[in-house]
């Protein structure tokens, strides 16, 4: 099983989907299937009823939407880093010519809301900040709401949010934080095969990019907006992968993915109760931890609920990986400078507690096989 941060499990039934026939991608069962997927899309990003912003789907991963979400606002960007995948935003904008600023935090630890505000108002102007929600090398979640209140103070600057191993794994308030633009790979936890990726754009994000030039063709994100909605891709999507997107979603505002004791859910009380589910397993990581004398590596109310990044403690982390692989479970080492300090458990997507715990009673049988 893959307890690794992403690629994370697909159920037999999703994969089933991706076997469908082809269809025309400018037909109507193609517009019919996106239709099937927008309003699951406005749960996933906690869209208000009233909200005016737009959800698409494009064919790239992440990394895709996080360059075609630079595309779109003006030269000078404030990157918040606080590991591998924050920093990649400063660096897909360096290589996109933009005037690039970073704010450093040490791996455990976010930027903190006063050094945000402080750059804001000594360092500027500047036209976006860029937060990853969710920093999957480091097992973080910075709190967005502390960042949105310092950001209500400066209406020029937009808000970009990398939710890559968050969207479908927790609550996101794209319109109470005032997001401009957020997106998420679809193998994390949403539980896809990798290959799509989905967003979030608001008016004014759109209004203001529509009105800049914009250097790219493939990620303009004007044209991949505009093109989800209006049902006329720029390019030709994976199908398949849009044909698990939409069966997923349905499935889980059904509440068919959860355990089958919390079943009988439906709509955003579904959504909720998957969110749930990873708090209770990121608990039971915990709980599991402190019992063998290991910590996490940020401190508990940085913690992420769906990836958990624990310091090594007595283990050898080479040895514990490689012992699990043989037993076909596959955890994480730690990512850069981490690696063999640290080691990480996605406990994101259709994964459950029974699940977890079959998971950690491998490593206690490996124990004493794999201490440093
Ligand atoms: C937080 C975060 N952002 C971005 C990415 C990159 O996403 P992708 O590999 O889908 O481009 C990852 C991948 O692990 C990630 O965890």
């Amino acid at each position: 099983m893959l307890w690794i941060p992403g690629p994370t499990e697909v159920r037999p039934e999703i994969l089933a989907e991706c076997a469908r026939p082809q269809i025309s991608h400018r037909g109507k069962e193609m517009d019919a299937l996106s239709a099937r997927i927008d309003p699951h899309l406005g749960l996933a990003f906690g869209l208000a009823e009233s909200s005016t912003a737009q959800v698409a789907v494009h064919t790239c991963s992440g990394t895709g939407l996080m360059e075609a979400a630079l595309h779109g606002v003006g030269p000078r960007t404030l990157h918040l880093v606080n590991g591998a995948f924050s920093k990649r935003w400063h660096e897909v904008a360096l290589a996109l010519g933009k005037s690039a600023t970073k704010l450093e935090a040490p791996l455990g630890e976010t930027v903190a809301p006063e050094t945000v505000a402080r750059a804001l108002a000594e360092r500027g102007p500047f036209d976006a900040v860029t937060l990853t929600v969710n920093e999957t090398a480091t097992g973080v979640r910075t709190p967005i709401a502390s960042l949105a209140r310092v950001l209500r103070d400066t209406p020029e600057v937009l808000f970009l949010a990398d939710l890559v191993s968050y969207l479908g794994g927790a609550p996101v308030d794209f319109d109470v934080h005032g997001l401009d633009f957020a997106f998420a790979s679809s193998q994390k936890a949403l539980s896809l095969p990798p290959g799509i990726a989905v967003c979030c754009a608001s008016a004014r994000y759109l209004e203001r990019a529509r009105n800049s030039k914009r250097a790219s063709f493939y990620l303009d994100p004007i044209r991949i907006v505009d093109g989800h909605r209006e049902r006329a891709t720029l390019a030709t999507p994976c199908l398949p992968l849009y044909f698990a997107l939409a069966r997923q979603l349905e499935d889980i505002s059904a509440g068919a993915t959860l355990p089958p004791s919390e079943r009988g859910r439906s709509g955003a009380d579904a959504w909720n109760a998957r969110f749930a589910k990873h708090v209770r397993m990121q608990a039971q990581t915990v709980a599991w931890a402190h019992g063998h004398g290991l910590r996490l590596l940020p401190e508990p109310e940085l913690a992420s609920p769906t990836v958990s990044c624990l310091r090594r403690g007595a283990l050898d982390v080479e040895k514990l990986t490689k012992a699990l692989a043989k037993r076909g479970e596959l955890i994480s080492n730690g990512y850069g400078d981490l690696k063999g300090h640290t080691f990480r458990i996605g406990h994101m997507g259709d994964h459950d507690e029974a699940s977890l715990a079959r998971l950690l009673a491998a490593i206690d049988e490996l124990w004493p096989t794999v201490l440093a």
